[in-house]
């Protein structure tokens, strides 16, 4: 594309907003568009608690510089965007609520922006969505509600979004994308507007297929990790450790296996598979392997706290009236993201078991009661702790120290592979 496009980005969330700004990097000029006045408001005065970086810049510098070069501002208003800019891109993502998927958030985005929508105007959405979504559901709102027919007076493209929090920048430039359209006409344009901002290939395939091929690139890491899972609880049986089981596997060139952790979180990987049930019900196809995978990763919390039962008891102890740290509330290592997280399960396990729980992440800005403000308050008379997810102040810890401010004989469950074995004598460091 050789002009600067004029694009509005819709969702401005752990997507959105460093997309918005990567085409605004880029030359282009951008409006981001979100329903929450107060998210457009922070982005506006140049705040953000998102971690993105890029080439040795915070998100909020790059957000600063952004908005003083006039190149982008963010807006609660559709009709304000569609004034200015021709291209749209949805980020606005499918909750999901006991196993179902929510498509109200992108449904409601479809219905506002049809009525916004101008002939020659380009949709694409990168949300994940239920396969079959942006033909079955999106098309025909925008369609009702604008008057006006995809494919030719306006163009339709779907391309899923594949980047991992933490490295979004990076991956919105290099990451292999692939791209449906409803018509040719529609991948067309949307390849042009990719190309402004994308230097790898894009691969064009059918539009289910990009949708489908998303959703199954997120359920075979879930899968991946309840295998592993077995193979941990295998290990610990065995007294053998799993992260050196992983680490000699994988040095098979065709073994990639993930590490196992405190089960599987995020808004992308445990949603993944209910984003294809509602369509493999309505195919009536079986997800047997699927759907036990899952089962086994959400029981990941439970396998821990059963852990640390056997353990305490060892000590002379019961979990109810033990007092135990959880460092890392974030969904992955060196996130802010704690969506989804299995820590919040385990949490909520624990104190159902009348454990007294203090929480410690410090990138993680959402409040808990049992969050506490340092470290120190965590562990501090701690009879365990589990390392959960790991953030800088996490990494640089000297756990011999850590264990000095626990309860006597404190127990130390690394999920996290961090914490060296040979700690301090009283101490038991349990590798999981
Ligand atoms: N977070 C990731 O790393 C990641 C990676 C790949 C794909 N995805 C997918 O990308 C999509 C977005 O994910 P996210 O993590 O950025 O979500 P998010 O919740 O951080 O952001 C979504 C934003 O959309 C806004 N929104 C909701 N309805 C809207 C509407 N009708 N109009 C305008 N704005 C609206 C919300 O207020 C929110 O700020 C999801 O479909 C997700 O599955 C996310």
């Amino acid at each position: 594309m050789t002009q600067p496009v004029r694009v509005a980005v819709v969702g401005l969330g752990f997507v959105g907003l460093p997309l918005a700004l990567t085409y605004a990097m880029k030359g282009a000029s951008v409006i981001g568009i979100d329903v929450v006045p107060r998210v457009v408001e922070e982005i506006n005065a140049g705040r953000s608690h998102h971690l993105e970086s890029y080439q040795g810049k915070t998100l909020p510098e790059i957000l600063r510089e952004q908005i003083d070069a006039g190149r982008f501002y963010a807006t609660t208003s559709y009709a304000e965007a569609a004034a200015n800019v021709n291209h749209y891109i949805v980020t606005a993502g499918l909750p999901v609520h006991n196993g179902d998927p929510d498509l109200g958030p992108l449904k409601s985005c479809a219905e506002t922006l049809g009525s916004v929508l101008k002939k020659g105007d380009t949709v694409m959405i990168r949300s994940t969505v239920v396969p079959g979504t942006t033909e079955e559901v999106v098309k025909p709102i925008l369609e009702e509600v604008s008057g006006l027919v995809a494919g030719t007076d306006f163009y339709l493209t779907y391309c899923s979004e594949r980047i991992a929090e933490g490295r979004a920048f990076e991956e919105f430039i290099h990451m292999p994308l692939v791209l449906g359209g409803i018509n040719e006409a529609s991948a067309e344009k949307g390849k042009e507007l990719l190309s402004f901002i994308s230097e790898t290939d894009v691969t064009i395939s059918d539009i289910r297929v990009v949708e489908t091929a998303k959703v199954i690139e997120n359920i075979q890491r879930d899968v991946n990790i309840a295998m592993v899972q077995e193979f941990a609880r295998f290990a610990e049986a065995f007294g053998i450790d799993t992260f050196e089981l992983i680490k000699v596997a994988n040095t098979h060139t065709r073994v990639n296996l993930l590490t196992p952790g405190p089960g599987v979180g995020g808004f992308c990987l445990p949603n993944a598979l209910y984003y294809l049930q509602p369509k493999a019900r309505e195919l009536e196809v079986s997800l047997p392997i699927l759907q036990q995978a899952r089962m086994t990763n959400d029981a990941v919390p439970e396998v821990l706290i059963n852990m640390l039962e056997r353990v305490l008891k060892e000590k002379g102890k019961t979990l109810a009236g033990s007092r135990v740290a959880v460092l890392g509330l974030a969904m992955k290592d060196f996130s802010n993201d704690d969506r989804v997280s299995p820590v919040n399960d385990l949490i909520g396990l624990l104190q159902t078991k009348g454990v007294e729980v203090r929480s410690y992440d410090p990138a993680v800005p959402t409040r808990y009661e049992h969050k506490v403000d340092s470290f120190e308050a965590a562990v501090k008379d701690a009879d365990a702790l589990f390392l959960t997810a790991v953030q800088k102040e996490f990494a640089e810890a000297d756990w011999a120290a850590v264990a000095e401010q626990m309860a006597d004989s404190p127990i130390l469950f690394d999920t996290k592979n961090r914490i060296p074995r040979d700690l301090v004598s009283k101490a038991t460091v349990v590798r999981i």
